[in-house]
Order: structure tokens, then sequence, then C-alpha cells
């Protein structure tokens, strides 16, 4: 009787192997048959064996294959493990999907199953068609200039924590050593768990929660893009706090009739005036605490690496911000050209989100500049490489080096490379990231906090040019960046 219950289970493991490794060959077939190029994918792993096996980041195993077609038409097909995708290399087809088309293209390919993952789901970053609409229409008005300048004396005065850490150890021990992402980290948490929450989160201080559950945060999001099944991604304990410390908040607001300009009012705002949910609500804190902590977070440690090992950027961009006194007010912030050029080279070279994702919901044609017609079909998933389209040697002189001065502002700046859809970071078109201002100010307010303080030095144990680890979805490097400071006063 055993051996025919342990034949039958095998069987029947067998039988569904074989169905969905049938599925998957005949899949493979599927670009070929459309006559779409593209690198032969091997059972499996489809294109992505090295990210499959933990070798490499999927940036790379896309970017190995970028580099092979980038010049082959305006995308290839490419396939991670079984799920076929469409990587565009040509510019004028990402302008195609994200601006020109974007009524065919408008959602995202993230699945999360909003009974098991509310708050994820309630991400303007992850809904659809009307209910993505009306989310993001909810979320913008938020991070307008008037309202993000009210929130800055906010943000400076918790970006200070930062300088104060930095002061305090190495005051204590002038050759410690500082790991770059993690104090960026611990930076942003302060900064929007006060704009949220009102609280010190206290992140400096090694058992703080906010920063605990930051972390788990981005677990959950990182397990929301590694698996496409619709089960829960985001850890209970994490949820649980963001559901008790949004709502704590709100209470405490209402008891004590507390007015303060930060995110939170606005949410209560909306819940008071538009009748939003409490889970709304939270949804939102949510959502702007993972993009306020790790985003800005990324990109700062990246602005403080390429600053530690090009001291004269470093030291040109300290005399601009010198220049302005102590008191840097948020239209200076804005102002400062070096500054500038210094942030979008950083995002040039480490997008912190290194795919913009978009779906085709109705069979499409595009035409290329030498009249060649390609077909997209409902149900192609297109992906935009911003990590390998930003360093691609066509758009991009010298495109590995750090090299802010090829924005001077007598050469346009940014424009020429934005309106060519060649520098991307922030994505394009409608879904283009409604926190690109709200991006600027959390980083520019700790990078001239630190350049005025300190100056920068990238320690010795750090891996020449880190990569992005195996297992991140968002860009954050594997081989840890090691920092070193000295106070500025000393070197005069
Ligand atoms: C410098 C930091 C940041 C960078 C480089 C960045 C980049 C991006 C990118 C590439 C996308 C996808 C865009 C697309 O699909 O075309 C995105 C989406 C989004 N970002 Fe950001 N982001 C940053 C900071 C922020 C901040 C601080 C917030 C809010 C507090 C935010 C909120 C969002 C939201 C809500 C979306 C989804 C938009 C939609 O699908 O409609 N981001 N971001």
């Amino acid at each position: 009787m055993l051996f025919f219950f342990i034949a039958f289970v095998f069987l029947t493991f067998l039988s569904v192997f074989l169905l969905f490794s049938f599925i998957t060959l005949v899949r493979y077939q599927s670009f070929r048959k459309r006559k779409i190029v593209g690198p032969k994918p091997e059972f499996p792993f489809g294109n992505t064996r090295k990210s499959t096996l933990g070798i490499q980041n999927l940036i790379y195993d896309v970017d190995d294959s970028y580099q092979l077609y980038r010049n082959k038409g305006p995308f290839f097909g490419f396939f991670s493990n079984f799920r076929p995708f469409l990587i565009a290399t040509d510019p004028e087809f990402i302008k195609f999907v994200t601006m020109k088309e974007f009524n065919k293209f408008r959602n995202n390919n993230t699945v999360i199953n909003p009974t098991k993952d509310p708050l994820l789901a309630r991400s303007p970053f992850r809904l659809k068609d009307d209910a993505w609409k009306s989310k993001r229409n909810e979320t913008t008005p938020v991070m307008t200039p008037i309202k993000l300048k009210g929130i800055y004396p906010l943000v400076r005065d918790k970006t200070q924590h930062l300088i104060d850490y930095i002061k305090r150890e190495i005051e204590a021990d002038d050759t410690k050593i500082f790991d770059a992402r993690n104090i960026c980290t611990r930076c942003t948490c302060d900064t929007i768990s006060s704009l949220l929450f009102d609280v010190d989160a206290k992140s400096f201080e090694t058992d703080s929660i906010y920063y605990k559950m930051g972390e788990g945060l981005i677990r959950g999001v990182r397990n929301a893009v590694k698996s496409s099944m619709p089960f829960k991604k985001l850890p209970k304990q994490v949820e649980n706090f963001f559901k008790t410390t949004a709502m704590t908040s709100v209470k405490q607001r209402e008891e004590n009739k507390i007015e303060r300009s930060d995110l939170l009012a606005y949410f209560m705002y909306l819940k008071e005036r538009k009748g939003i949910s409490d889970l709304d609500l939270v949804g939102h804190c949510t959502t702007f605490f993972l993009d306020g902590y790790e985003t800005s977070s990324l990109v700062t440690h990246h602005i403080l690496y390429e600053l530690g090992k090009h001291q004269d950027v470093q030291q040109k961009l300290r005399e601009e911000i010198q220049q302005e006194g102590d008191d840097m007010s948020y239209e200076k912030l804005f102002e400062l050209p070096y500054l500038d050029q210094v942030f979008n080279e950083a995002l040039r070279l480490h997008p912190p989100l290194p795919f913009a994702t978009r779906v085709c919901s109705e069979d499409v044609e595009f035409i290329d500049k030498h009249d060649h017609k390609f077909e997209i079909k409902k149900g192609d998933v297109v992906w935009v490489p911003l990590h390998s389209v930003q360093r691609d040697p066509d758009h991009f002189s010298s495109p590995l080096e750090f090299d802010p001065e090829r924005y001077n502002p007598e050469n346009g700046g940014t424009k020429p490379y934005a309106e060519q859809a060649v520098w991307i970071p922030f994505g394009e078109g409608p879904r283009k990231c409604p926190g690109v201002k709200f991006g600027n100010m959390q980083v520019k307010t700790a990078i001239v906090e630190v350049v005025k303080n300190f100056i920068v030095f990238v320690d010795e144990s750090t891996v020449d040019s880190p990569r992005v680890g195996p297992k991140e979805y968002f860009n954050a490097t594997g081989d840890k960046i090691y920092l070193k400071f000295k106070n500025v006063n000393e070197n005069i």
C-alpha cells in the first residue's frame, strides 16, 4: 500500500514537473516565433542563471544582455527564469512606452495580494488603472514646493542627528570607520519618522524600533519583487507596527488638538475631507516611509562614496556651499548648480531603482527611425533598464566616470539627456516618481550638512567599484562602503 502511495506521489510530481518544463520550453520559443532578438534562454534559468544562483544581481544579468543587443533593435527578449520580458534599449521606444502610448502601458507588473498585504498594495507604485490614478492624485499635493518648504525646517533639524553622531564618534576615536549605508539610512529614518509620526526615532541608537521596522519593510518589498506568488510579503510584526504607530499619532493629535505642518497632518486632512479609511491613511504612511527611507538614503550614500573618491569634486562643492553661509534656505538648496550636478551624476551612475516596468494592455505597433515595425502584444511586459541606459556609451561619454561637469549649466544641465530619455533616474511619463523634489530635498540637505562639517574619505577597506548585492531589489551595494570623516576645520 505504502509503495503505491509513494509511487503515486512520485508520478504526480514527475507529471507536474514535465508539464511545467514543456510549457516553459514552448514559452522560450515565443520570442523567436515573433522574430524578437535576444539571448538564448537555458532551462530553468532563462537568462538569469547568475542572479538565480545568487552569483550577481539581476541588474548585471540584464546588463550583460543589454551590451550585446543595445544596437540590435528597440528592445530584446529576455527571460527571468520562465517569465518573458522585453528590455527596452532604444530611447525612442522608452518614450513610446512611458509617454506617447502611456494609455496602453499604464501599469507596473508587481504582484501584491491586497487582502494579504493591504499596506503594500495601497502604494501608487503597485496599483493599477483608475485605482492607481486616484491614489496618485491623493499623494502628489503633499509634495508641492510650498508644502515641502513648510517641512524643510524639520528635515534640516533631523539631519543634524547625523552630524551630531559623526562628531561624537570621531571625537571619541578619530580613526573610526563608518558603514555608509547604515548611517545614511539611520538619518533618513529619523527624518521620515518625524515627518510622519512626530517622534524622535532615535535611529542612531542601536535598539531603535523605527530603524528595525524600516529594515523589515525593505525585506517585505524585496519579497514582493522576488516572487510573483500572491502570498503575504510584509512581515506581520512590521505591518502591525505601522498600523499602531500611525493610528496612535493620529489619536494623540486629535485628542490634544495638535497642529503641525507635516505629512501626517495632510493624510489626516484627506481622512477628514475626502473620507479615506484608516487603512488608506496607514497605507500612505507606509508608502512615504519606504520611499523617504530607502531611496533617499541610497542616493546619499552613493554621493558620499563618490565625493570620497573625488576630493576635487568634494572641495568644489564645499566652496559652493560655504558661500551660502550657515543658513541654507529652501530656495537656495535647489539653486546651487554644482550641488545639483553632483546629485544628478550620482543618480545616473547609481539609480536607486534599477528598472521601470510597464505592462502592455492593448496590441500596438512601434515604428523605429529606420521605418521598421515592431509589434508589442497585450500582456507583454517591458522593462526600462535605467542602470544600463544611463551607462550606455552611446549616450554618455566615458560612462563609468563620475563627472558632474557633464551637466554644466552652459550645456543645459540634465535637460538634453532627459529630453532624449537617457537620463531617467526618476522614471518618465505620468508614472514618473512623484517624490522628485522630496528626494532632492532630503538628499541635498544631508549632503550640504556633511560637506559643510566634514571632509569625507572612502576607507581603503572598501572594494573598488562596489557592486549591487545579489539579493537586493534597490540599488544597494552588497560590498559595504566604508567612510571616514575629518572635521573640516582641522584642515585649515
Ligand atoms: C532620490 C530619490 C528617488 C528616486 C531616484 C526615485 C525613483 C523612482 C522611480 C524610478 C520610480 C518608478 C517610476 C516609473 O515607473 O516611471 C518611482 C516611483 C515612485 N516614487 Fe520615487 N524615487 C525617489 C524618492 C521618492 C520619494 C522621497 C518618494 C515619496 C516620499 C517617492 C515616491 C514614489 C512613488 C509613490 C512612486 C510610484 C509612482 C507611480 O507609480 O505612479 N519616491 N520613484
